[in-house]
């Protein structure tokens, strides 16, 4: 999604910008912009696709101002092209905008009627307009932003320089995430903490409703009402910034490899190894063995990870669950039992429908239990309790290490729910933890096959479609499998509970579909054969991945078979999870993808 960066600096902010909107770049964007004062006017450098063609334009023609907006954009309204790109502009000032202002049609009316014209096609266009306006009809800047922002409805985040003023950057929160950070004779703006890292580690994040006053002496912060308000200033560990490929070429790559030592910083949060339990480190505020029922809402990979969850809840803690994609999720209206538990899966911990989703379940007296990545975002700080997965800064467009930390934190919670209940005893949950904490070096082991699925992965990139199929905890990791591919490679992939096969998807196997089967040997490996002998039958081509136990059973031809190390049946789908990640990498770089930024996609979602 859209980035946004301001800097009110002591020297030309150009570069700098730049530099904070490169690590905003993950986020997913199609075309970039900056805009600054120099002597007092306004002047921007615009470019569509990647920054490499605004630094070009920049090299071409450049900006010296010492106050500056930047903005990396992920087309909503409007194609991605230069007219399209933020910061849009008027003679007055200059905006960038993160987020969808719902009402921008009645507005655009409103103004054209009172004879203002527009250039793009875009929704903010219509901010910087109506703050215009505002201006022309004698308010100031600051009130002039302060009467506009009640009109805009929508979930948005704004950044906004003036004509004439060297010393005032104003930023609005309202649905988005955006920060302050303080540096010394300097203040900035920015989408996350992450993109300020190189300029500060002292940070406010802006709390709903909040818009920002920021000067080169710091920042004043007011409410919605306009009341001047205090927010907490925090120290960012900059350690949490790094965000460098390392020795790898891709941070997808990097991710991937990094989970082994991720999941085992995520289980040493949760798990005490020594006693064999599972330590929840804060108490909560619900009792499990009280509950009918727990609700679970994502989106995209977090959602797979929840229909992961839901097996783990049902079998080892016998807790019916309801889980449902957030875009569903937030507009269904369902009845949802007071005191009952609602849990939400993010990465971002922004993705907007389920931030959304979050607060209906609030709205209905639930409590919420957030499994995110990044501590400090809106959904952690909205939710009553918040497990934080540990897998560092995910960079990659495509979720990995994050995937897999929200399976081991799932996991444990199903475990602490089994014991609340009483339907897994000490010796069940030792078991449990024995076969979870094998689980880091079951991934490394795992790893050890990247050579043979990248030459795989060459005959995957000449398909038109994939099929994975699974059963049990592998049918969602079919779905997070196809997902991962499409992705990155943009081949056409599916996923489906491998005996829904007979049900429709079989007509579409001949010798050109690979179909991918996840199948380690558990209680439903014999029926999984039963559904590659369907395929087989039809000429399908089958890469099994599965264990050696159930490779020298099956009996069948196959393109291809992947022996994971054997594992725990519960544990599995946190071992699996690396080889569909790498088949789905290494088939995208074999095609020449851009696998850390795939096209139209963000990494962090937060329009609906
Ligand atoms: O930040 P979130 O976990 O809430 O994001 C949810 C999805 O947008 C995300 O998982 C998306 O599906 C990824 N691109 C998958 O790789």
């Amino acid at each position: 999604m859209c980035g946004i960066v301001g800097i009110v600096g002591r020297d030309a902010v150009a570069g700098g910008v730049i530099e904070a909107l490169r690590r905003l770049e993950y986020r997913g964007y199609d075309s970039a912009g900056i805009a600054t004062l120099e002597h007092g006017r306004l002047e921007r450098r615009r470019a569509s696709g990647k920054l490499v063609n605004l630094e070009a334009r920049l090299a071409e023609a450049p900006l010296a101002g010492a106050i500056g907006i930047g903005h990396t954009r992920w087309a909503t309204h409007g194609r991605p092209n230069e007219t399209n790109a933020h910061p849009h502009a008027t003679a007055r000032l200059a905006v960038v905008h993160n987020g969808i202002i719902e009402n921008f049609r009645e507005l655009k009316q409103e103004l054209e009627t009172d004879g203002v014209r527009f250039e793009t096609e875009t929704d903010t266009e219509v901010v910087a307009q109506l703050v215009s306006r505002n201006m022309d009809r004698q308010m100031g800047p600051v009130d002039a932003v302060a009467a506009a922002l009640p009109r805009l409805r929508g979930a948005f985040a704004l950044g906004f320089i003036f004509a004439g003023e060297e010393n005032l950057l104003i930023g609005a929160r309202h649905g988005a995430p955006l920060a302050v950070g303080y540096g010394a004779g300097e203040t900035y703006l920015g989408s996350d903490a992450l993109a300020l890292a190189p300029f500060t580690d002292a940070i406010t994040y802006l709390d709903e409703g909040d818009w920002a006053i920021l000067s080169r002496a710091g920042a004043e912060i007011r409410d919605a009402s306009g009341a001047v308000v205090k927010r907490p200033k925090q120290t960012i560990a900059t350690q949490a910034f790094r965000v460098d490929k390392g020795e790898y070429r891709h941070y997808m790559a990097k991710e991937i490899h990094e989970q082994p030592e991720v999941v085992g910083r995520t289980l040493a949060h949760y798990v005490d190894m020594a006693a064999g339990r599972v330590m929840l480190p804060e108490a909560l505020p619900f009792d499990f063995a009280r509950l009918t029922r727990v609700y679970i809402t994502a989106c995209g990979t977090a959602f797979y990870a929840g229909l992961v969850a839901r097996y783990w809840f049902e079998q080892i803690a016998r807790l019916p669950v309801e889980i449902d994609v957030a875009s569903e999720a937030r507009y269904r209206e369902a009845p949802l039992e007071r005191d009952g538990l609602t849990l939400v899966i993010s990465q971002s911990g922004e993705t907007a429908d389920t931030l959304a989703s979050l607060r209906y379940a609030k709205s209905q007296g639930q409590h919420t239990l957030s499994v995110v990545n990044v501590p400090t975002s809106t959904i952690a700080r909205e939710s009553s309790v918040v497990m934080p997965t540990l897998a560092g800064p995910e960079i990659g467009v495509a979720s990995t290490k994050a995937f897999s930390c929200q399976l081991t934190v799932l996991l444990c919670l199903a475990i602490a729910a089994g014991r609340a209940r009483g339907t897994l005893d000490a010796a069940g949950e030792r078991r449990l933890i024995d076969a979870l904490i094998r689980a880091p070096g079951l991934m490394a082991e795992a790893l050890t096959h990247e050579g043979a699925i990248e030459i795989l992965a060459r005959e995957v990139a000449k398909a038109r479609d994939v099929l994975y199929l699974g059963r049990g905890t592998s049918y969602p990791m079919a779905l997070e499998g196809a997902l991962k591919l499409k992705e990155i490679s943009y081949i056409h992939a599916e996923g489906y509970a491998a005996g829904e096969l007979k049900h429709g998807p079989i007509a579409l196997i001949d010798e050109s579909v690979p179909v991918i089967v996840i199948a380690p040997h558990d209680a439903v490996f014999e029926k999984t054969v039963s559904n590659m002998q369907e395929v087989a039958a039809r000429g399908g081509r089958i890469v099994l991945i599965g264990d050696a136990k159930g490779a020298a059973e099956h009996g069948l031809e196959t393109l291809a078979t992947f022996t994971m190390p054997a594992v725990d049946a519960m544990v599995a789908p946190i071992v699996y999870a690396v080889p569909i990640q790498l088949l789905a990498y290494h088939t995208a770089v074999f095609m020449g993808k851009d696998v850390d930024q795939p096209r139209n996609l963000a990494k962090s979602v937060t329009v609906e």
